[in-house]
């Protein structure tokens, strides 16, 4: 017996003219999952949401909520809830009215609806506001009460696009940790679109990275980080040096310049194929003298950034960028000036060997549930 997964996305397909935006894709989102779907202004995210929400009709392909096709039934009859981008409050209902609003269509029972909007207001905080009017409230509180308002019907999924893109960064950080909080609290699972990296990894069970109408890689937030499939992962999601290489034999990566870097080789790349090796910032070590398999350098320039230095070091032909935590600074290193010579180095399992182009690593690809 397979357990039903809460969102299950078989062959969802999503054209607009002869612009195809949404390339077919397969996805399982599972029950009380946060579930983030990442990615650059563009990439279809929106459409991937509103065909869920059934707002949009797929070009081709089915949608299963809970165990059973929902191509046909409309969206007021799936079991979910859509909070918008731009979200819009009636400005002359209360707070509680706004929360209320959904349970008064449906006729819910007085007692019952009370209990729940209450509920509901407490989960965001909102509990010792009732009656005011969201004029009265600050950008983040109505916020809050939009967020009241998607989830006091208990729907089983719950879409955020972007909720939080009109607030400024300390409320977004802020309600960034109140979101994950209210859902496991809630057990409602949310499926939450972003363009925002440190967003999704903030709050994620699993991500799923768009780029121009395709999921490259639905992996946990530490996976996409460390073991990014693709270029573009790798690129997008934190900062990555990616140099350009050769496979000189099955498992020897070269870089024009330095000769053979160290890298882990996962396969499905013939020799002689042009790759990239993929090296976080924080990976590297840099040093004042040489260290055994490490690459000579010139620092081109160095930037203090409080917790951490940035270094760019110009080693053969390539430009490296190398992360030092301000604590661990050797008293030579932080002497050197810029166009002092430096000794950058990097351990195998820290170099990653992807497509030098934007497809994903044959021997890469996750099962997309
Ligand atoms: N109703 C529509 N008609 C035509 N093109 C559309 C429509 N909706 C979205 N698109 C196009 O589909 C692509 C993806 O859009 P969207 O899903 O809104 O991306 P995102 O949410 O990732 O920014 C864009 O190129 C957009 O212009
Ligand atoms: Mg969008």
């Amino acid at each position: 017996m397979t357990q039903t997964s809460a969102v299950r996305l078989r062959g969802i397909t999503k054209s607009f003219g002869s612009n195809l935006v949404v390339e077919p894709l397969d996805l399982e989102i599972g029950r009380n999952e946060f579930f983030s779907i990442l990615g650059p202004s563009g990439c279809g995210k929106t459409t991937l949401m509103r065909m869920i929400t059934g707002f949009e009709t797929p070009t081709a392909g089915s949608v299963e909520l809970d165990g059973k096709t929902v191509d046909r039934v409309p969206t007021r009859q799936r079991d979910l809830n859509m909070l918008f981008q731009s979200y819009a409050l009636f400005p002359h209902l209360s707070v509680y009215e706004n929360v209320a609003f959904e349970l008064r269509v449906r006729k819910t029972a007085k007692a019952e609806l009370d209990r729940r909007v209450r509920e509901a207001l407490a989960l965001v905080r909102l509990e010792d506001f009732p009656q005011r009017k969201p004029s009265e409230l600050s950008g983040g509180q109505r916020q809050r009460v939009a967020l009241a308002r998607a989830v006091v019907g208990r729907p089983a999924v719950v879409l955020l696009d972007e909720p939080l893109g009109a607030l400024d960064q300390k409320l977004r950080k802020e309600m960034q940790f109140e979101l994950k909080r209210m859902q496991r609290e809630v057990g409602i699972t949310f499926i939450y679109v972003t363009h925002d990296q440190e967003e999704a990894l903030t709050m994620s069970d699993r991500i799923a990275v768009m780029s121009k109408g395709r999921v490259l890689q639905v992996a946990g937030p530490t996976e996409i980080y460390d073991a990014p499939n693709s270029r573009f992962v790798a690129s997008f999601i934190g900062s990555c040096n990616l140099i350009d290489a050769v496979m000189s034999s099955a498992d020897t990566v070269e870089v024009a310049g330095l000769g053979p870097v160290p890298a882990t080789v996962t396969g499905g790349f013939a020799t002689g194929t042009q790759v990239v090796v993929a090296v976080r910032p924080e990976r590297m070590t840099l040093t004042d003298r040489p260290t055994e398999g490490s690459f000579a350098g010139v620092i081109s320039e160095r930037v203090f950034l409080g917790d951490e230095w940035t270094y760019h070091v110009k080693t053969g032909g390539t430009e490296l960028t190398v992360r030092v935590p301000s604590g661990e600074t050797s008293a030579a290193l932080a002497t050197l000036p810029e166009g002092g010579q430096v000794w950058v180095s990097w351990p195998t399992a820290a170099g990653r060997v992807l497509p030098a182009d934007d497809t994903t690593s044959p021997s890469l690809i996750g099962s997309p549930a």
